[in-house]
């Protein structure tokens, strides 16, 4: 692995984030905090480089932005919850010009705080900024339809949706801008207020963003919160005043939170959790390609996607030809620092993750795996390479538990009824990839998976974009649906004003929307 670092991407000095937003203002912590040290080493003689620090919030400080969030909803008649949608929308504009101007310094954090190549991390980057355009002008559909009336059995409706509350945002590390505004965004859109934990790793790139949430967006709207979860999430939970927890990674934390929510029904989830997505190929698949998308599906971003590939089921008159070329193909990536040209696997920033990646592959090859790529399982500071096991069966962890990381597990299987009872056994279903051509066969399969998971990939790997389509799992992977459209439903509520049809209401009705005194009953169209 090449040492050289350009010079654009070094870090000169380290970033000491000692501020948070609370109620529209960003203040100081003179508190204890958390050292931010990435598994990237900066020089020769160095395993890692110090990145800097953030706030170690306490309990106290989680319940300030809680009260600040409340307040700005204040049930219900606040400023940003009452707000007509053409200034929700200009808010939101603004703050994404605000935010196109960090590109670069987010983009050299990303690389730094979780080890994601440059053009992943640029991708990251506008992925997000694309979402954000792509959420207002769904917005904009949303209000042009909701702009008429409508009329059944003698009674007027005019329909539109109404924001849930306070929202508690909880995003993942490996993703640590998409996903969390995947979320933050379509919440804010609709008129609900946010309270934002960034998760464990990808946490200082959130510091170029203060300034914008604090002057784009009324006091208390966005409250951004550092430190530990436990510390922060809980106490938030237990207050019962989140109206919707929004979380994208373990269902463990998940859990433990809706648990102590004293009010349950209240409580609304848009969770993301894991997936153990696997990847059928049939005895008739086009191998190269099933290759391909195989180990760009397994191993991207080293396989820290909850989308990623993480059990390879090969028919096993095939199974030989496939293994060869899948194993020749892991050990040509190139691996590296982010900024290095062509790099695919890059350090993993959990330093723990190379020895539970290890245990995995101790345990299955105990069991009669073997690991098929020469590289598999050769260990530096910060990584581990992809091992390549084979076969695979139930009796393995690496079956069962969902990696996040460099190891892929390879199942022979005879009948197709083998990968189906597994699947329709696992606690897991968000998506599935199969690779095969003969319609005869692929028919029925389909059928049938749909209802294992909610996505079927045929012949390419599994992933979340495009971002318009909605991405969610059944079972233990998800709840709630994210797209473009749906997630704004998700943080919404059908709501209604209803009168019926007579002379008086009519009159009253007319004077309302001449006067445009009101920001939900109006018949203004959004353009
Ligand atoms: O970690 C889960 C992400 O939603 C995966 O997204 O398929 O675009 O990498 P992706």
């Amino acid at each position: 692995m090449s040492q050289f670092i350009p010079e654009a991407f070094r870090i000169d000095k380290p970033l000491s984030l000692n501020q948070y937003l609370v109620g529209g203002e960003i203040k100081e912590w003179g508190g204890s905090v958390i050292d931010v040290n990435s598994t990237i080493a900066s020089n020769d003689s160095t395993s890692s480089t110090y990145l800097g620090s953030i706030p170690d919030m306490d309990e106290a400080s989680a319940l300030e932005a809680l009260q600040a969030a409340s307040a700005a909803y204040d049930l219900g008649k606040g400023l940003w919850p009452t707000m007509r949608p053409i200034k929700r929308i200009k808010a939101m504009k603004k703050f994404t010009d605000l935010m196109v101007q960090k590109r670069e310094e987010i983009v050299k954090l990303l690389m730094w705080e979780i080890g994601k190549s440059l053009p992943d991390a640029q991708k990251e980057f506008d992925r997000t900024i694309v979402y954000i355009n792509d959420t207002i002008e769904e917005y904009k559909n949303m209000d042009r339809d909701a702009a008429r009336f409508h009329r059944h059995e003698g009674v007027y409706a005019q329909i539109r949706r109404g924001p849930l509350g306070v929202v508690l945002c909880l995003g993942p590390y490996n993703y640590p801008l998409n996903e969390a505004f995947a979320l933050l965004i379509p919440a804010l859109m609709m008129g609900n207020t946010v309270i934002f934990k960034p998760a464990k790793y990808g946490v200082l790139l959130m510091a170029p963003l203060l300034e914008a949430f604090a002057s784009c967006f009324p006091p208390g709207v966005v409250n951004i919160v550092f430190g530990r979860g436990r510390t922060l999430a809980a106490p938030i939970m237990r207050s019962g005043l989140i109206d919707v927890l929004a979380l994208i990674g373990n269902s463990t934390s998940a859990n433990a939170l809706q648990e102590i929510h004293p009010k349950k029904n209240r409580l609304r989830l848009v969770l993301g959790l894991e997936a153990k997505n696997p990847a059928i190929i049939l005895p008739d698949a086009d191998l190269d390609l099933a290759v391909a998308e195989c180990v760009s599906g397994s191993l991207s971003f080293n396989g820290q996607r909850c989308t990623a590939l993480k059990i390879i089921y090969v028919h096993e008159d095939i199974a030989d030809e496939f293994n060869r070329k899948f194993a020749e193909k892991v050990d040509a990536l190139v691996f590296g620092n982010p900024w290095d040209p062509k790099v695919f696997l890059t350090p993993l920033p959990e330093v723990d993750k190379p020895d539970y990646i290890q245990g995995l592959i101790d345990d299955a090859t105990s069991l009669g795996a073997q690991i098929l790529n020469p590289k598999g399982g050769e260990r530096s500071s910060n990584f581990i390479w992809p091992a390549v096991l084979y076969p695979v069966d139930d009796s393995m962890r690496v079956f069962h538990e969902e990696q996040f990381g460099p190891v892929v597990p390879i199942v022979p299987f005879a009948d197709i009824q083998t990968p189906l009872d597994d699947m329709a056994k696992s606690p897991y279903g968000q998506q599935v990839s199969v690779f095969g051509q003969d319609p005869h066969t692929l028919s029925p399969l389909v059928d049938v998976l749909v209802n294992l998971v909610c996505r079927v990939n045929l012949n390419s790997s599994c992933q979340r974009g495009p971002d318009m389509y909605p991405f969610t799992g059944r079972k233990d992977s998800a709840v709630a649906t994210l797209s473009v459209h749906d997630a704004l439903r998700s943080f919404s509520i059908r709501t209604f004003v209803a009168s019926k049809d007579n002379e008086y209401n009519n009159q009253i009705l007319k004077s309302i929307l001449d006067e445009r005194g009101s920001n939900f009953l109006h018949t203004d169209y959004l353009l």
